[in-house]
């Protein structure tokens, strides 16, 4: 018997999951420990939006019944109604791990969001975020506002948004603040230039997630199939490169944030108001394989699904389960689509396609 590869990538986490409520929720809550993770931080865009302690607690009981062997990292969502006093609440009962922003109207359920042009009412908020060590997460993308003269278009709201990350980072240099969802070369350059002005021995305080999906797209996969529709959209073929090459690194602070957001297929497949997300859970991992595989970068995979525990403080002791995630050299098949009983379709990235790699527990 010839040995199949295996690799073992331990106790692995995915800093962006998005996990939805009622019969979504039922239907792709199950698919975090398929797609080989074991640890999920959970955004609070449901309708409406996470800002209350009771809420967050619920939520999560709600996951960890459908899922009990994931564990979930809850946050909360940027909003007024957010006060230190709740922050510190939630941190000392450790209900949330960080507070996520979303820019007005940028995308799915961001109208109650706020404006990157002026965080300064938030600055009480955050300052009691730096003080109890919970993570700011942003969607980096800046709003276009109606009047203003800037020409903000889907190719460079993020690049135009990094300023309001500096500055972020400048005022608040304690505050652990998470790039999320990156997608330009500007973006990865960015991040790598504050990391190289870190002191040595200092924690890292400016991470940046990457996608699975952005590793693979460019402006051309989605232009034509909105199944590839998200944001921030993918962009140019050198920024894809940027991305390969920053997930592929080993360097700490680039991590895994899947940003899978499942939509109803009738929500996606229209020629008009296409909802933005695209679906990966279920085969995370093994879409992630493919790429480190091609680039000969296999031995990276595994800091780049478990940096996000160290960066975020979590252990391994404190996930639910033990279990290792192992990567099989073995083919899977992305379905052309999932359900279930009362639920609508989800169209996976790739559906159809097969993959070289499985996971096994
Ligand atoms: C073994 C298998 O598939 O059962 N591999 C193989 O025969 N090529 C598994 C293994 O030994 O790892
Ligand atoms: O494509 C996206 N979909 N980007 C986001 O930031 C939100 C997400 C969603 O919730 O559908
Ligand atoms: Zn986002
Ligand atoms: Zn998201």
């Amino acid at each position: 018997r010839r040995m199949t590869q295996e690799i073992d990538l331990g106790i692995t986490a995915d800093m962006h999951v998005h996990l939805r409520d009622g019969k979504m929720m039922e239907l792709v809550t199950p698919t975090v420990r398929e797609g080989g993770i074991s640890i999920a931080y959970i955004m609070p865009n449901l309708v409406p939006p996470i800002t209350k302690l009771d809420k967050v607690i619920e939520y999560k009981q709600d996951l960890e019944k459908l899922a009990p062997k994931t564990t979930f990292l809850m946050t909360f969502y940027l909003s007024e109604e957010l006060t230190p006093e709740l922050i510190r609440e939630a941190a000392l009962k450790k209900a949330i791990h960080g507070v996520k922003c979303y820019p007005a109207g940028v995308t799915t359920n961001s109208s109650a969001g706020v404006n990157p042009n002026d965080f300064s009412k938030f600055y009480p908020v955050f300052k009691a975020m730096e003080e109890n060590n919970i993570v700011l997460n942003l969607h980096g993308e800046k709003p276009s506002v109606k009047g203003d003269h800037e020409d903000i278009h889907v190719m460079n709201a993020e690049p135009k948004f990094l300023p309001a990350l500096e500055k972020l980072h400048k005022d608040f240099p304690g505050l652990k603040i998470v790039l999320e969802h990156c997608t330009t070369k500007e973006a990865v350059d960015l991040v790598e230039k504050i990391n190289s002005e870190r002191k040595e021995g200092e924690e890292v305080k400016v991470a940046a997630t990457i996608t699975a999906h952005h590793l693979f797209l460019t402006v051309d996969s989605w232009a034509g199939n909105p199944i590839n529709f998200c944001k921030p959209v993918a962009k140019f073929p050198a920024d894809r490169r940027s991305l390969v090459a920053a997930a592929t690194s080993g360097k700490p602070y680039f991590f895994f944030g899947s940003d899978s957001a499942p939509h109803p297929v009738h929500n996606k497949a229209r020629h008009t108001g296409v909802c933005a997300g695209v679906y990966t859970q279920s085969h995370a991992i093994p879409y992630l394989a493919q790429v480190f595989e091609s680039q000969n970068k296999l031995e990276n995979l595994h800091s780049f699904v478990n940096s996000g525990k160290t960066f975020y403080g979590i252990r391994d002791e404190d996930a639910k389960s033990s279990d290792r995630c192992v990567l099989v050299k073995k083919q899977s098949v992305v379905p052309e689509y999932i359900t279930a009983e009362g639920c609508d379709q989800v169209v996976p990235f790739r559906a159809g396609e097969s993959l070289d790699w499985s996971i096994e527990w």
